[in-house]
């Protein structure tokens, strides 16, 4: 399914109305002059991954929940105004340039669900298991976000049931109704799915009984959101293993919650300042938080070490080499940091093979790699990617979040200008990125199109 675009009548003013620091007309093309060292701190946000479950975590309480180091993404953007639709109070807070957002559910109208916003982004399928869990009812059109796989809901769907829900999907609305309320259940997830597992423990700490999720998955994100929950009142224990057992039925109070550092914004930059021969730091930056691909990226030739306080990432002094990679759930190598790793790879001396396992369509950025030079053939779902000396400037358009990012990296190394469109995916995952690139020394401009 394709994102919808957000020329969506009163699509803007919705966004505004729901999060004013976001500017909708900050331009719609990006233009790159490539070749220069990012040099600096470039610092990390919250994680986009991980403020969307918690913010809709305060569906479950009457009480207020604050997260502090929220990014200002699209993504929160969207999510807020679907909030606020459902009756959520938002308040928008910033502090030294942390913004914070506390949130109100004391009343929830289950029935306010927005289609348009709802098909902008995959994570609003958590709103199910929430409102399910807080109301007895759900209706949620199917959500949308990137068109990178077939990213079913079938593990939401079969969960949900197994805690005693009847859910129903027709024509593209899913019905779910739990009139009784929930009860705990034995699942196992066929796949350990990020948001089946968030889904599935939003609805199990309101429900009757004990809810085990065996084969969750073990994303650091989700801990994260286990964290604001246990903050909350609810008991949880198993935080970042396979297996979570979630005690439910107690009432939930609110929570103050500092949102974790984006681990994936972090990879991304540690392959910018290799790629540009920089040298950057990364503050709140932490190898743990990358798996396996702190490992993948010392054998690309990026040196990345942990300082006081974050990481400091450049090129290694033998340069970038080419290696062989397979994306799998954390702790293994992360899909959302495939894309941008292609970009570092695509400059990398010799070859490289890289194999996405987790998303069936994950390689829609490899026909813009090329346009700027790069050397790419896919098989099946392995890229094999030959290094070239030098990537050069192309117009290019950004295909899914991760995508985007990836062009923004092949855009700042590359000779000459680059120039992408279909920005609305960049700003979906990235906070001020623009900026903060400015602020390390890359010539990066926003500007309408002419
Ligand atoms: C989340 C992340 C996304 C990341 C992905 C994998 C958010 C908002 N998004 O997406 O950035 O790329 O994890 O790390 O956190 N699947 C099914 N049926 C289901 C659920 C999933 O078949 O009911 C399949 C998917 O099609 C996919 C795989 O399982 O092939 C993993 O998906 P999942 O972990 O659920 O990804 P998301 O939660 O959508």
């Amino acid at each position: 399914m394709m994102e919808q675009d957000i020329e969506v009548p009163g699509m803007k003013s919705r966004l505004a109305a729901a999060a004013p620091w976001w500017q909708p007309t900050n331009g719609s093309l990006l233009a790159i002059r490539g070749g220069r060292p990012l040099v600096g701190t470039y610092p990390i946000s919250g994680a986009k991954n991980a403020v969307l479950p918690l913010m809709v975590s305060a569906l479950l309480t009457p009480h207020l929940v604050t997260l502090r180091n929220v990014p200002a993404n699209l993504d929160v953007a969207v999510l807020a105004a679907l909030l606020q639709r459902l009756g959520c109070g938002l308040h928008w807070s910033t502090r030294g340039g942390d913004l914070a957002l506390t949130l109100s559910a004391d009343r929830v109208h289950p029935a306010g669900i927005d289609a348009d916003l709802v098909a902008r982004m995959r994570a609003s399928v958590l709103l199910l298991g929430a409102l399910l869990a807080r109301c007895g009812e759900a209706r949620l059109p199917m959500p949308g976000g990137d068109a990178i796989g077939l990213r079913a809901i079938d593990f939401h769907i079969a969960g949900l049931r197994a805690m005693g829900a009847t859910v129903t999907q027709e024509g593209g609305l899913i019905s779910a109704t739990a009139p009784a309320g929930l009860r705990g259940a034995d699942i196992l997830l066929p796949q350990p799915s990020v948001g089946a597992t968030e889904n599935l423990l939003l609805a199990a700490v309101l429900a009757n009984g004990t809810t085990t999720i065996r084969n969750a998955a073990r994303e650091p994100e989700i801990a994260d959101l286990a964290t604001c929950l246990v903050a909350m009142g609810a008991r949880i224990t198993g935080l970042g293993t396979h297996r979570l057992t979630v005690t439910g039925g107690t009432a939930l109070a609110g929570a103050v919650h500092h949102v974790m550092p984006d681990r994936i914004e972090l990879g991304t930059l540690a392959c910018a300042a290799a790629m540009t021969d920089g040298e950057l730091r990364l503050p709140h930056g932490r190898l743990d938080l990358l798996g396996a691909a702190a490992d993948s990226f010392a054998g690309a030739g990026i040196d990345l070490h942990e300082t006081d306080g974050g990481l400091v990432a450049r090129r290694a002094a033998g340069g970038l080499r080419g290696i062989d990679i397979t994306t799998q759930p954390f702790p293994g190598f992360a899909t959302d940091l495939q894309a941008p790793t292609m970009a570092l790879l695509t400059v990398a001396a010799g070859a490289s093979a890289i194999s996405e396992s987790i998303f069936e369509q994950r390689f829609r950025h490899v026909d813009e790699l090329r346009k700027m030079g790069a050397d790419i053939a896919v098989h099946g779902r392995t890229a094999r990617v030959r290094g070239v000396d030098r990537l050069r400037g192309a117009a290019v358009t950004c295909t899914d979040v991760r995508a985007a990012a990836a062009l923004v990296l092949g855009g700042l190394a590359a000779a000459g200008e680059t120039v992408l469109d279909g920005l609305d995916h960049l700003d979906r995952g990235y906070d001020r990125m623009t900026e903060k690139l400015a602020a390390c020394g890359a010539a990066i401009v926003r500007s309408d199109r002419p």
